[in-house]
């Protein structure tokens, strides 16, 4: 829906520390954030258009490397009333010359998956804060550089994880805090999301035309098709893992000790093509990446955590939570909950909704009505606010450096565990063994945090 939204603009249709970050110019009293922001292709669009929405963010600088992006963010800011942002393009490293400069804030990286890590790190050093999309580094120890530049420079990092925001998810928070499910024992979630007309188009349109990636597509088809191309494993796991974090306080009194996956063939992709383009090159292919990939979790406290990356065959799109207790049950693709004598008939599943109008989360409540036509059913306005809120007034990120590592790095696990033969890897403590003493706090301030 978002991409299909960005079209209309026009421009591709024609064409836990509570200190400031360091080296920042960020005024105690100062109302707004200003803004720089590496990559404004389709989702750093998305960040644009919750930036103008609010009179706490100056939108000072963007970069890109190309016209198309920049066109598109450059034409949407004049058309909503906003002064146009310096523009850095031309190179790939084009983003550091942005970093120079002392009258940015914060920045919000929504570039390829392979430039996070650098992108990230450059900013911190530039004691820029950061708010990056949701893979954080390629490698294990990219993730380690990532938490290790964040606790040397005192700059904050965050992962803007919006699932960690979405109504039901948070409905179900509530719920969990309060006790409804009892002890919890067992979470499910995942990407299960038919990306077939993403990772392939014609250079024109986004969606379910043509069957090219690469130089000849636009958007994700230009770099995501290539990981899939290359690499077994569950490529996307934070919207999945994300809400189970929550639900689980890992990095806060839990955390995951341990994790296997196991991958499917591929035929998917190779039938996508051949239906859409009979005898094109594109579906002879090999396609590293397994359909279906799952991954196993343990955590310290005996819980379990399944996580599935299903992109390639047609479904319709559910991300697949599942939350069980001692006391009940949600499965979000039934849309059922379950609750131990609480349930209107035993054995028997009551509608979801019911229990999710019940406990709707303060947050929601409170903040329905801003989060309002905001991308992704609202969530994104919410993860966009914890960003800005923190920022202001100095608190750590709701979603901190120690978990947007934890939620990414499942990515290169689960490569090292398929190429070992499903053999279980060592989870990394990322926060030292603090976690023992590390409360949840996700949700609970009402400002958004
Ligand atoms: N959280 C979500 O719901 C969500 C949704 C979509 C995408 N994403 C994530 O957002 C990120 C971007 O995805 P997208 O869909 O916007 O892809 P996209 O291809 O539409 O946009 C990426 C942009 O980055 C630019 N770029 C590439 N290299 C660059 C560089 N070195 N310097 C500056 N700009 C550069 C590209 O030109 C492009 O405009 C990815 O990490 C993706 O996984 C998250």
């Amino acid at each position: 829906m978002e991409r299909r939204e960005f079209l209309k603009f026009g421009g591709i249709a024609a064409a836990g520390f509570s200190i400031l970050p360091s080296g920042s110019l960020f005024a105690a009293d100062q109302q707004k954030v200003r803004l720089g922001y590496i990559g404004v292709g389709a989702r750093g669009m998305s960040h644009i258009s919750e930036g103008v929405l609010r009179d706490d963010v100056e939108i000072i600088a963007i970069c890109d490397t190309q016209e198309w992006a920049l066109s598109m963010c450059r034409n949407y800011l004049k058309r909503k009333n906003r002064p146009a942002a310096t523009e850095y393009t031309g190179s790939e490293d084009a983003y550091k010359k942005m970093l120079d400069r002392n009258d940015i804030d914060a920045v919000v990286i929504s570039t390829p998956w392979q430039f996070h890590h650098q992108m990230a790190i450059d900013s911190m050093r530039a004691g820029k804060a950061v708010g990056c999309e949701v893979i954080a580094g390629l490698t294990v120890d990219e993730h380690w550089d990532i938490v290790r530049t964040s606790e040397k420079t005192g700059v904050h990092y965050t992962t803007l994880e919006n699932v960690c925001y979405r109504r039901d998810v948070m409905a179900v928070l509530n719920m969990v805090r309060q006790g409804l499910f009892g002890e919890l024992v067992h979470c499910e979630g995942g990407y299960q999301h038919d990306l077939r007309e993403v990772l392939f188009n014609d250079g024109k349109e986004w969606y379910g035309h043509g069957v090219e990636y690469g130089p000849k597509a636009i958007s994700e088809a230009q770099w995501r098709t290539q990981f899939n191309i290359d690499q077994d494993g569950d490529l996307y796991p934070t919207h999945g893992v994300g809400p189970c974090m929550q639900f689980l306080d890992i990095n806060r009194g839990n955390r995951f000790t341990s994790m296997s996956s196991f991958s499917s063939k591929s035929p998917g992709l190779p039938a996508y093509i051949e239906h859409k383009s009979p005898g094109h090159p594109n579906a002879k292919i090999k396609y590293n990446n397994g359909d279906v990939t799952t991954t196993m979790i343990n955590c310290a406290n005996g819980e379990t955590v399944l996580l599935s990356h299903d992109v390639h065959l047609p479904r319709p799109y559910s991300l697949g939570f599942r939350v069980q207790g001692t006391e009940g049950i949600w499965m979000d693709v039934a849309d059922s909950i379950y609750i131990y004598e609480k349930s209107k008939k035993p054995h028997q599943w009551d509608p979801a909704k019911e229990w999710l109008d019940k406990y709707d989360h303060p947050l929601w409540k409170k903040h329905a009505k801003e989060a309002e036509g905001a991308g992704h059913g609202g969530m994104d306005w919410f993860v966009f606010n914890g960003f800005i809120e923190a920022i202001k007034r100095k608190k750590p990120f709701p979603i901190d450096v120690y978990d947007s590592v934890t939620m990414s790095v499942i990515t290169p696990l689960s490569t090292k565990s398929l190429k070992e033969k499903n053999a279980p890897q060592d989870f990394p403590d990322f926060t030292k063994g603090k976690w023992t003493q590390r409360k949840n706090t996700f949700a609970l301030d009402d400002s958004g945090l």
